[in-house]
């Protein structure tokens, strides 16, 4: 089975969020599993130059989008036994940002359009082309256009975002066939959505985790394509997200301020103290450390956050926060360090050393989502033994279990309320208090595994499924 896999973004040549990530692991747990997995990305000028280094020119085309007619290069790098696939267009992507330009619309159609337009040039011929968000919707759309020729599989990362577009700009940047609008496949109220498409052309859809799945057919989970996920249900599916076991480990980190396992957890404490002096949170180091490391946006429930500072402060734990976001939020935790020095801390910046950091050193690590398709901190959390206090909603809910049932891992809550999730907070402050069962529900985290294995495997079968 040859499958080529389609995204905006794989670490670690490119990551601003979760599909970074899988994007940068799935595809070589693919490959390990005898599937020949290839990954297609932009060429980002953002790409460090090392990378860029190594890279092999390939060759050369023009991509035919709408009325234009684009350059487009391709070149090949070999990583860690996976070949990736980049495709190059300067004025498109030479740019700073990776999404959130004025004309992203236009930038990948390019590169969906580019994708298709290469398939028959490539080295290797794909049966499966999988593609991930909306940034790669129009490659199921085209490719059916197109006979069918090649399966796809859509696979939905969050739902919140769908590149929608007014109905004059898609006529004039898609140069999509007026029939896919009329009958609705692409039509959403008066517009045209490209999520929305891809659900109803792409061979397989899937989503992150199997809760997210069901949720999707609710209305408050969905985004307004609940209808769509509906009409689709039979080729649709949940496939949990696994972690880069390799690369998100403690033992190894080179991160951290001391290496830790379950074998010989007394790094983490170390870690503890590390995060303190940096962060100036002092050292009493009996105070558990609350921590979130996120995009500071509504979805993952940071007006709960944002309402309970005080009261966490009041149970005397000390609250860590890491991320940038929307503008609202940055302000609040910046005025509750102001507040609270020693006891909160707030880093609006977006750093990977600081966030292992924030990892390792803190006890509990808090995810109160309002949806959450996977998420992949509460496994990172885990595996570096800070024990996830999440909302019981998609991913989360299946991959943390509540503190007193077999196995569990963390503490949950179901309500989206504040008061719901300082009821687990409570819980797990008072577990907390008794240190030999703390240290029993760390190592069990710590001694957790999130192998991609697995759901690779149920990724060959869907693969398998569509094209036999
Ligand atoms: C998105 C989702 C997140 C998921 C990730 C990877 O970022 O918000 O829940 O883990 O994609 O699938």
């Amino acid at each position: 089975m040859n499958v080529l896999f389609a995204a905006g973004e794989a670490a670690p040549f490119i990551k601003t969020g979760g599909l970074g990530d899988v994007a940068g692991s799935l595809p070589k747990a693919l490959c390990e599993a005898g599937c020949d997995t290839r990954v297609i990305l932009p060429l980002y000028g953002r790409i460090d130059e090392a990378w860029r280094n190594q890279m092999e020119y390939l060759l050369y085309t023009y991509v035919d989008v709408a009325w234009r007619h684009l350059y487009c290069g391709l070149f090949r790098l070999e990583f860690e036994g996976v070949t990736y696939y980049f495709v190059d267009n300067e004025f498109y992507f030479g740019r700073g940002k990776v999404y959130g330009e004025l004309d992203d619309a236009e930038r990948f159609a390019f590169f969906s359009k580019a994708v298709v337009s290469l398939l028959p040039r490539l080295d290797w011929t794909p049966d499966v082309v999988h593609c991930n968000d909306w940034q790669t919707a129009l490659i199921p759309i085209w490719l059916r256009e197109f006979g069918g020729f090649y399966k796809t599989v859509f696979t939905i990362h969050n739902i919140e975002y769908q590149g929608r577009y007014a109905k004059i700009v898609s006529d004039d940047v898609f140069g999509l066939p007026e029939w896919l609008y009329s009958t609705g496949i692409t039509r959403f109220d008066n517009d045209v959505n490209l999520l929305k498409g891809a659900i109803y052309q792409a061979d397989a859809v899937s989503t992150v985790s199997p809760s997210y799945a069901r949720e999707l057919l609710d209305p408050f989970y969905a985004c307004g394509l609940e209808l769509a996920i509906a009409d689709n249900a039979y080729k649709f599916r949940g496939i949990i997200n696994g972690l880069d076991e390799a690369r998100y480990d403690p033992a190894a980190d080179p991160l951290l301020a001391e290496n830790y396992s379950a074998a010989s957890p007394e790094g983490k404490l170390i870690c503890k103290q590390a995060l303190c002096e940096l962060l100036g949170l002092g050292t009493d180091y009996e105070t558990p450390i609350i921590a979130c490391v996120s995009r500071l946006v509504g979805h993952k429930g940071f007006d709960l956050v944002a309402g309970a500072v005080d009261e966490i402060v009041a149970r005397g734990a000390k609250l860590v926060i890491l991320g940038t976001g929307d503008k609202y939020f940055e302000g609040i935790f910046a005025d509750a360090e102001r507040r609270y020095p020693g006891r909160v801390s707030a880093s609006i910046m977006y750093s990977e050393a600081r966030a292992m950091a924030v990892y390792a050193g803190s006890d509990m690590f808090l995810m109160p989502s309002r949806s959450e398709p996977c998420g992949l901190s509460q496994l990172i959390a885990m595996r570096y033994g800070s024990v996830p206090i999440v909302r019981a909603v998609g991913g989360l809910r299946d991959t943390v279990t509540n503190y007193g049932t077999e196995n569990s891992g963390g503490f949950t809550f179901d309500d989206y309320t504040v008061r719901g999730m300082l009821g687990a907070l409570d819980y797990a402050l008072q577990i907390w208090r008794d240190p030999a069962a703390w240290r029993e529900l760390m190592l069990g985290d710590l001694r957790r595994s999130f192998s991609w294995a697995a759901p690779a495997e149920e990724y060959i079968k869907m693969y398998e499924d569509i094209t036999r």
